[in-house]
């Protein structure tokens, strides 16, 4: 650039030199603006034809007038030099040309110069926008062709260096124009050649570059940012046409189902999507305006509805609109118990129906769908029932095993139904159920064997033992009853011995026992219940009867008969042990009782004889004396060893004599006939006193008997009960001889009741008795009595015993 302004400098050097030579006094210049201090703007004094002396001597200056002293003079080399920086465009503007008019004045002789510099321009500047960018906001609706004025860029250059052209980038929707104007200066505008879309591109940025002519080119830019303003050129759309969201059931409100979504390509208001529900559904689901979110407001109910389809429509302020649609589906949740419902029932159950007898049953809803709805009942496993599913939703309770009341009278039958949700709802019932009573079960003797104990002699009536049986059943079925089996004990029925209360099982004695004649017998009892059949089981029940000390011991030998005289003999010379006889004595009793010991009581001569206390044996005791007498009387006493002993007595004749003609002399006062007819005193003392006691007992039994019957048959007719009167036959034969008979009559009643019954003992019945005119008693008696003289002493009581029981 030096070089290339020197050689301009020196070209117009040139020029001003012609020019000085023709115009007097002066030269002109030209330079480049921008010269740098110092620089040479031409050599005044050659150019002016000076001698350097004479700018010394005339002391040459320069004069500028207003304008600031750009170029000195430099007096020692004869040249112009710049002092200061030149700006043209600070200088002149937009003159051209532009130049500096200065004057050199020289003194002795004063001379003055005139100095013209022109200022020739650099491309020292750019064009230059006053703003660093420009904003424009165009609809989007704006027509092509639209014109929008730029600013103007400013170049202060001037010529070919000032401002040229405008470039603008891009150009894809504005292009430039040009206007000349009448300045000369050039407006420009940039003009739509392609409308604008917000929705594209809502925002340009333009470059708009000024370009000038200089060399090089300099340029200067301004952005343009455009915005592009909207229209409502946009209807909102929706994300999707079909919306779709679950929701479980029982949601809590304000759950959050779904959000839809429009959009709209406006922006501001024509933009601004609202959303609403246009199907008429707005009470259980709301969306809400702005963002789209759809929420649930009520509550919803699978077993109601399974889906729900909800038509929500979008708009723009601008009035245009889209609508979706949003399917709910409803999913259900494990809600609902299963209810049970107990369609028939039984309340009991007989305890012999059979397995897979039907109970109860049961219809079993749930109201939710798939597994939450799938119920299944189940039952304790330890009783003996099942529950099976006869169809769909229905259950039959059946029983699964046997039943027994005996061992389970109730059940409670719990059924629990669940469904197959996760988790799993349930609900349950509890059946109670009766097993009701059969007769399946016999009374059981809480014995295989009875034994009672009765000592002999008891009274009639005895409670003697009790049996006792249970009877599993129930109620009626466990009732039992007592009843004496059928059977006879020695030719007698059993009934003549004992009786069984019905009721207590008591075991009564109805006879008085002996033990003499039966120690022991069995009978069997039956227990039998109240059922339909009755059930029964028997029992056998074994008396024993204790003996008493109740029989005097009988003395067998010597026999004690009124009429004869017997005697033992005992010789004279019999040595001391002889034994003269034995008395032999029996005890009908038993035991102690008939444990006898015997004892000499009375004697004629007691030193003479001994009797062994347990033999019997009578011996003598000493040598027989010729002076002992030849009748010798012994009373032996035989004693038992009963509590309290009995005994009795015998009377041994013991005659000492070597000659039976000797006994015979000795015997024949023996006062057996004075015996006798005190014995025949006594009986017919004894049956007179019986015959007229037995008169007055006649006519007292007979009204007696009367007054009874009376009564009787009052109360046959009153109470129509079956009296059942029992008479045992008579024993009181007295056909017959020896042993004595049953003595006693005995009288069974039976009223309807049989628990109540009581059977009247010990009553002597007067039907049983014989009535008899006073003769016939008197012929039987001394027929009796005939007999009796055979039997021993102890039958004697006995028969006393017996006319008094006829009584
Ligand atoms: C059955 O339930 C009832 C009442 O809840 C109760 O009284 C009875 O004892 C129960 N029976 C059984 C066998 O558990
Ligand atoms: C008990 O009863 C059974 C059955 O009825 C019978 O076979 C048996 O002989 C009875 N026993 C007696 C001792 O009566």
């Amino acid at each position: 650039m030096e070089t290339i302004s020197g050689a301009a400098v020196w070209f117009s050097v040139l020029i001003c030199i012609c020019g000085v030579a023709a115009a007097f006094g002066q030269v002109s210049y030209s330079i480049p603006e921008e010269m740098s201090k110092g620089a040479m703007v031409g050599n005044i004094a050659l150019d002016l034809g000076l001698e350097l002396n004479r700018l010394n001597s005339g002391n040459a200056r320069m004069y500028s007038g207003d304008n600031a002293e750009y170029v000195a003079l430099d007096k020692e080399r004869g040249v112009l030099v710049i002092k200061e920086k030149i700006d043209r465009e600070a200088l002149c503007g937009k003159t051209t040309p532009c130049a500096l008019h200065l004057q050199m004045i020289l003194e002795n002789p004063m001379e003055l110069y005139r100095i013209t510099v022109e200022i020739t321009d650099t491309n020292d500047n750019a064009p230059n926008f006053q703003r660093t960018q420009m904003k424009f906001e165009i609809s989007e609706s704006a027509v092509t062709g639209a014109t929008f004025m730029l600013e103007k860029a400013v170049d202060p250059d001037v010529g070919i260096n000032g401002l040229q052209s405008y470039v603008l980038k891009p150009t894809e929707n504005f292009v430039l124009k040009l206007h000349s104007q009448m300045d000369g200066d050039k407006s420009v505008e940039m003009i739509l050649q392609k409308p604008l879309d917000r929705e594209e591109q809502g925002h340009l940025t333009l470059l708009l570059t000024a370009l000038d002519g200089g060399e090089p080119r300099r340029s200067g830019t301004v952005e343009i940012h455009v915005t592009v303003l909207d229209s409502n050129d946009n209807a909102p759309i929706f994300t999707q046409k079909t919306y779709q969201a679950t929701m479980t059931e029982n949601a809590p409100k304000e759950t959050k189902l779904a959000t839809v979504r429009a959009t709209d390509a406006d922006s501001g208001a024509y933009g601004a999507v609202t959303y609403y529900v246009s199907s008429p559904m707005s009470e259980l689901f709301r969306v809400d305006p702005r963002s789209g979110d759809v929420t649930l407001t009520g509550s919803v109910d699978f077993e109601k509805a399974s889906h729900y389809r909800l038509d929500i429509q979008a708009r723009d302020q601008g009035g245009l609109s889209d609508s979706c649609t949003l399917i709910i589906d409803v999913l259900d949740v494990n809600d609902n118990k299963p209810s049970i419902n107990i369609l028939s029932m039984s309340n009991s159950v007989s305890e012999e129906s059979k397995p897979a007898t039907v109970i109860a049953m049961l219809n079993v809803n749930d109201p939710d769908s798939g597994k939450n709805g799938h119920v299944r009942c189940d039952i304790d496993e330890s009783i003996p029932f099942a529950i099976k599913s006869t169809s769909d939703r229905f259950f039959s309770l059946l029983t699964d095993d046997t039943l027994d009341r005996e061992k389970n009278s109730e059940f409670n039958v719990s059924v629990t139904c669940s469904d197959d949700g996760v988790p799993s709802l349930s609900s349950s019932v509890t059946l109670r159920l009766q097993i009701s009573d059969v007769n399946d079960n016999s009374p059981v003797f809480e014995r295989a064997l009875y034994e009672g104990l009765v000592g002999e002699n008891n009274g009639p009536g005895l409670a003697v033992l009790a049996v006792k049986a249970h009877d599993a059943d129930w109620n009626q079925n466990a009732r039992v009853t007592y009843l004496l089996e059928e059977s006879s004990i020695n030719g007698a029925p059993v009934s003549s011995y004992v009786s069984v209360n019905a009721d207590s099982g008591v075991v009564h004695a109805v006879r008085s026992f002996d033990y003499e004649q039966i120690k022991s017998f069995y009978f069997c009892v039956r227990a039998q219940d109240g059922g339909s059949p009755s059930l029964y089981s028997n029992v056998t029940v074994k008396i024993l009867i204790q003996d008493q000390n109740d029989n005097a011991p009988q003395i067998l030998y010597p026999i004690q008969s009124g009429g004869s005289l017997v005697a033992e003999m005992v010789p004279r010379a019999a040595d001391v042990g002889y034994l003269v006889t034995k008395v032999v004595a029996v005890d009908v009793d038993s035991g102690q009782n008939a444990w006898l010991s015997y004892k000499l009581q009375k004697a004629t001569d007691r030193a003479l004889f001994e009797v062994g206390a347990q033999n019997g044996e009578i011996r003598t005791a000493r040598q027989v004396t010729d002076k002992d007498p030849v009748k010798q009387k012994l009373t032996v006493v035989v004693e038992d060893n009963g509590q309290p002993s009995r005994s009795a007595t015998v009377n041994v004749n013991v005659a000492v004599a070597d000659s039976f003609p000797e006994v015979l002399s000795e015997f024949t006062d023996f006062t057996h006939e004075k015996e006798k007819n005190e014995n025949l005193t006594f009986y017919l003392v004894l049956a007179l006193a019986a015959v007229s006691f037995l008169f007055i007992c006649c006519l007292v039994v007979i009204i007696s008997v009367k007054i009874y019957r009376w009564r009787q048959s009052r109360l046959f007719c009153q109470s129509n009960l079956p009296v059942i009167p029992y008479y045992p036959p008579h024993y009181a034969d007295t056909g017959r001889t020896g042993t004595l008979q049953q003595m006693y009559n005995y009288e069974v009643c039976m009223t309807t009741d049989s628990r109540k019954s009581d059977c009247k003992f010990s009553r002597p019945s007067s039907q049983g008795v014989l009535i008899m005119d006073p003769k016939e008693t008197l012929r039987r008696l001394q027929k009796e009595k005939d007999l009796l003289e055979d039997l021993d002493v102890s039958e004697e009581v006995r028969t006393v015993f017996l006319y008094s029981s006829y009584l």
